[in-house]
Formats: structure tokens, C-alpha cells, sequence
């Protein structure tokens, strides 16, 4: 289901599927306008992500998304191609892989100002008391491990449906205090023709080299490696 809600709220575009009121739009607006930091890690996510609470929804997470000097006209190239901002293209895809049946933080709205050079802003769900599956990996392996059935099997799903995330680390799974995982991070997901072996092997190239970047325990790719080849048909 994409977003069935289009509206420009004081400069900005939202799209939503949620019953969202004038209010709630300010609301958003004032946390799009909280200065945020920007610590990039695998293993515990970066800062930019601010977590706040809205009145009817409960606890939200706010994505900025950042774009440097070239990154810009990438952006915009991409825009000018499929006509649509980044912040609407995960959401979307976000939609998507939930209906799948996979685990991921639920989408609430997505907004941008400006084109093409515009801000752009995703707005999903809190995973209240997470961490990453990186840093658990490092904490308690065996419990990470355990963990790695539940992951072989969405990236499956993912692979039959040709969906390609282009970024699945350790360092994009949450796992919240009751150990229930949410892959995150779909900004640069999209479809893929690439047949099923290729896909496979760039996703478990791309899970093992933050293994080996992040100093994680080789089980964690070894696991991916032996059993998403059997998972996917
Ligand atoms: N729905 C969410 N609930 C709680 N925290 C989140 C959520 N989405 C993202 N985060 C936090 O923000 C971090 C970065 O999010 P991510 O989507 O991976 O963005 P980036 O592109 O910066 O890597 C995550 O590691 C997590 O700590
Ligand atoms: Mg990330």
C-alpha cells in the first residue's frame, strides 16, 4: 500500500497512509527542524535518527537524509528519472516488504521541501530499547546466531521477490528487548533483474564485509553464507 494521503503542509509535501492532523503535520515539522547529529557507525547507527513522541501514534523515529556535494545531483538524477524523492521511494518499498511478511519498522510518512535539490524526511514507528544485531553480535554471539534463521529468512523473501537492499549489514537489523528483528535502512533498495545466485552473493558479500570491517564474529556471515543458498529455491 503506498501512501494514500498526499498533502503540502507550509512548504513541506507529506505522503501518509496514516490519519495524520494538521497537527500531528506541525509536529513533524518542528522535529524536521531539530538540529541533529551525525555519527555514523555500523554498530549502533548513526545519531541523525531522532526518536520523539506524538499524541494518537505513540513513539516515532525521524530519518533526515543527507546528501553531500555530488551526492546532490545523484539525488536529483534519480528524481528527474523515476519522479520521485528518496523519502517516498522507502516508504514505498517499506509498504512493500511488510506485506511480504517481513519484520521492519512500520512506515507513518514520509516528507521533502524543495525540488530538486530538496530535504528529505522518513518517519516510521520507534523500535523502543533496540541495538543493532552488530552489537549484540559482539555482546552475546550465541543469542546472535540464534538469531540468523529469522534474518536467512526475510533475506529469502526478499530474494524471491527480487528485491535487492543493497546495504544488509548487521549493522541495519535492530533487535528490540524481546529479540524480535526489524530490518532497517531500505533507502537504496529497489527491484533488481539479477538472477537468484547473483543476488544471493551480493547479499552475502555485502553482510560479510562489514563483518570483516566491524571485527563481528565470522559465524555471523558463515550462517548467511551456508543457509541462505539452501533457503532460496
Ligand atoms: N524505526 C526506528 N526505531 C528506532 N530507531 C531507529 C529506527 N530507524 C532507524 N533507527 C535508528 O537510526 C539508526 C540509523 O537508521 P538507518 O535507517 O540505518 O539510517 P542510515 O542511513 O543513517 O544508516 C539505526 O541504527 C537506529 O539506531
Ligand atoms: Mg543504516
Amino acid at each position: 500500500m503506498n501512501a494514500n494521503k498526499i498533502k503540502a503542509y507550509d512548504s513541506y509535501n507529506f505522503g501518509f497512509s496514516y490519519d495524520l492532523s494538521d497537527q500531528h503535520l506541525k509536529h513533524l515539522i518542528k522535529l524536521f527542524q531539530t538540529p541533529s547529529k551525525t555519527a555514523d557507525s555500523v554498530l549502533g547507527g548513526r545519531r541523525s535518527v531522532l526518536i520523539d513522541e506524538i499524541d494518537d501514534i505513540g513513539s516515532v523515529a525521524v530519518k533526515y537524509y543527507h546528501r553531500g556535494g555530488f551526492v546532490r545531483h545523484l539525488i536529483k538524477k534519480r528524481y528527474l528519472k523515476w519522479g520521485k524523492t528518496r523519502c517516498q521511494i522507502e516508504y514505498e518499498i517499506l509498504n512493500k516488504v511488510r506485506h511480504l511478511g517481513i519484520n521492519v519498522p512500520e512506515p507513518i510518512a514520509y516528507a521533502y521541501r524543495g525540488i530538486p535539490f530538496y530535504k528529505a524526511w522518513l518517519v516510521t514507528r520507534a523500535v523502543k530499547q533496540h541495538q543493532t544485531l552488530a552489537l549484540l553480535s559482539l555482546k552475546d554471539a550465541k543469542k546472535a546466531f540464534s538469531l540468523m534463521e529469522k534474518i536467512v529468512a526475510y533475506v529469502s523473501v526478499l530474494i524471491q521477490n527480487k528485491i535487492f537492499h543493497v546495504d544488509l549489514h548487521p549493522g541495519n537489523v535492530l533487535v528490540d528487548q524481546y529479540f524480535r528483528i526489524f530490518l532497517i535502512d531500505f533507502d537504496k533498495a529497489h527491484f533488481s533483474c539479477m538472477d537468484k545466485d547473483k543476488l544471493i552473493n551480493k547479499y552475502i558479500n555485502r553482510w560479510q564485509r562489514a563483518i570483516v570491517k566491524h571485527g563481528l564474529p565470522e559465524m555471523l556471515w558463515k550462517i548467511l553464507n551456508t543457509e541462505l543458498r539452501k533457503a532460496v529455491k
